[in-house]
């Protein structure tokens, strides 16, 4: 942040540090009450009347051209511009495709700047995956070509140019991609009308736009909107009959975390994650999902009476900071109408997670997160700017910041034990396993067993993970997925080779 701001947060004017000596010195004589003056706010949701019908972007197969434009759409009332990779709507096409398929798809950009597309959660060649460096010029194009060859699971698109993520990103530039494969295919899981996609993202709508123009503070806390739109359908319903239904969830916010339910306090039987199916199905009463987080979850509407609404909710929760978990909220209405008789029964099985031993890790790697501010061992190199860091340093194109060696295990400690802001934390070009949660919630929750390319590590948390990186040689980013953070500088590079 900027001097000026910074004196004006804190409560202090120009005159008085001019008077009380150095800047430098209140800012390093800081420790705990670092923010002090910088309390992000939380931004209260306003639920709507759960009367829009729920819709689902399309389906696109493995050869497919996505426009990125500017279009319009009627969010909440208005109609107004909104950035899409379709007309009249936001979001992009939600790929399907099967295991072993070669994809071929190309971005034609009609945005008046560069954007790209990095398939996260897709383990594909390093100029494939949407590095900030590889962008389509407004006017251009960019082919991605890479062949699927990955367990089945959620993964999903959006687009990666350096500082501004986060603004196509919450105007509406992101989509589904789906991989199926036979194992998947045998647990004969709800498909169908039975599977619902749901995009849950936070929005800011005034009458004309989706305003996207963070604050200080809102850079702290992450860019939060007051609606709750799921596939880009504001306070949406879904009629739904007395039977299973997969529900397989993406949080594509920039910054807010949900803490999902059913507004019945039903069973969610959780199946997948990130990188695919669970070993066995886990059942919860609420699970956590922080942005770029994947949820696979079954829930069954069969002891409900039709005629009943129930809600998926987000509950309040702990360890969050300032401006997380201090709501709840309804998201989307369902609407059960149908009465069928269901013979569906959940797996007791699902896949085979191999453990890997965390003493084959070659080595161990710290990133401190607790920044926002510079002063945690680490020397302010710029300024008075107070930003997102690892390890101290902001996100530089033309510096290797770790080099890893092809097929090594490692692992990465992500240490935010003294900051307060959550940072879910993803890696491009792997999936991982977590090891160990310390501090905060203490403990790893039932969606981070299995394979998962983001981790929360929320205020007061470490987290370890245990990465396998195998022959994909290249320059891939990890970054933090509160997309103002990641835009901020909270991102650096390694070099796979
Ligand atoms: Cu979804 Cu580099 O991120
Ligand atoms: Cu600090
Ligand atoms: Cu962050």
């Amino acid at each position: 942040m900027q001097r000026r701001n910074f004196l004006k947060l804190s409560g202090l004017s120009v005159g008085s540090v001019a008077a009380g000596g150095s800047l430098i010195g209140l800012l390093t004589g800081c420790r705990k009450d670092h923010h002090r003056g910088l309390k992000t706010e939380p931004v209260w949701v306003k639920e709507g009347d759960f009367s829009r019908l729920l819709s689902f972007p399309s389906t696109a197969g493995a050869n497919h051209t996505i426009t990125a434009q500017v279009t319009s759409t009627n969010l909440n009332g208005a109609t107004i511009p909104v950035l899409g990779y379709q007309p009249n709507r936001m979001l992009g096409p939600s790929f399907r495709i099967n295991r072993g398929d070669a994809v071929n798809i190309l971005l034609q950009n009609n945005l008046s700047e560069h954007t790209n597309i990095h398939w996260h959660g897709l383990k594909i060649p390093a100029l494939m995956d949407g590095h900030p460096d590889q962008l389509a010029n407004a006017g251009g194009t960019f082919r991605y070509q890479f062949t699927v060859n990955q367990r089945a699971g959620l993964s999903w698109y959006h687009p990666h140019p350096h500082n501004k993520t986060g603004k196509q990103v919450f105007q509406g530039l992101a989509g589904l991609f789906i991989i199926n494969d036979a194992e998947e295919a045998a647990l004969n899981l709800p498909s169908g009308s039975n599977e619902l996609p749901l995009v849950i993202q936070d929005k800011r709508i005034t009458n004309s736009s989706i305003p996207y123009d963070p604050s200080v503070e809102e850079i702290m806390a992450g860019y939060m909107g007051e609606s709750i739109v799921v596939n880009g359908v504001y306070a949406p319903y879904t009629e739904v009959a007395t039977r299973y239904y997969r529900l397989r969830i993406l949080n594509g916010s920039n910054a807010r975390v949900y803490n999902l339910a059913m507004s019945n306090n039903a069973d969610m039987v959780i199946i997948g994650n990130d990188g695919g199916l669970l070993s066995n199905p886990v059942t919860v009463k609420e699970i956590l999902i922080a942005p770029g987080e994947r949820l696979d979850v079954l829930v069954n509407f069969s002891g409900t009476a039709t005629g009943t609404d129930l809600f998926l909710v987000n509950k309040k929760f702990g360890y969050g900071g300032d401006a997380q978990g201090v709501q709840s909220f309804r998201i989307m209405k369902f609407k059960v109408t149908t009465a069928v008789t269901d013979a569906f029964t959940v797996p007791a099985t699902l896949s085979v997670i191999n453990n890997i031993p965390s003493s084959s890790a070659v080595r161990t790697r710290t990133f401190e997160i607790s920044n926002a501010m510079e002063h945690h061992g680490y020397p302010m190199n710029d300024g008075m700017k107070m930003r997102h860091r690892i390890n101290g340093k902001l996100y530089e194109s033309g510096r290797i910041d770790e080099t890893v060696a092809a097929n090594t295990n490692e692992v990465w400690v992500f240490n935010n034990s003294k900051g307060d802001e959550p940072h879910p934390m993803h890696l491009h070009g792997v999936f991982f396993r977590v090891l160990q949660r310390t501090g905060g919630r203490g403990n790893i929750i039932a969606s981070e067993s299995g394979w998962k390319d983001t981790v929360l590590v929320m205020p007061g948390e470490t987290v370890s993970i245990l990465v396998p990186f195998e022959n994909n040689p290249g320059k891939f980013v990890f970054h933090c997925h509160n997309l103002e953070h990641e835009d901020d500088g909270m991102m650096l590079q390694y070099q796979l080779s």
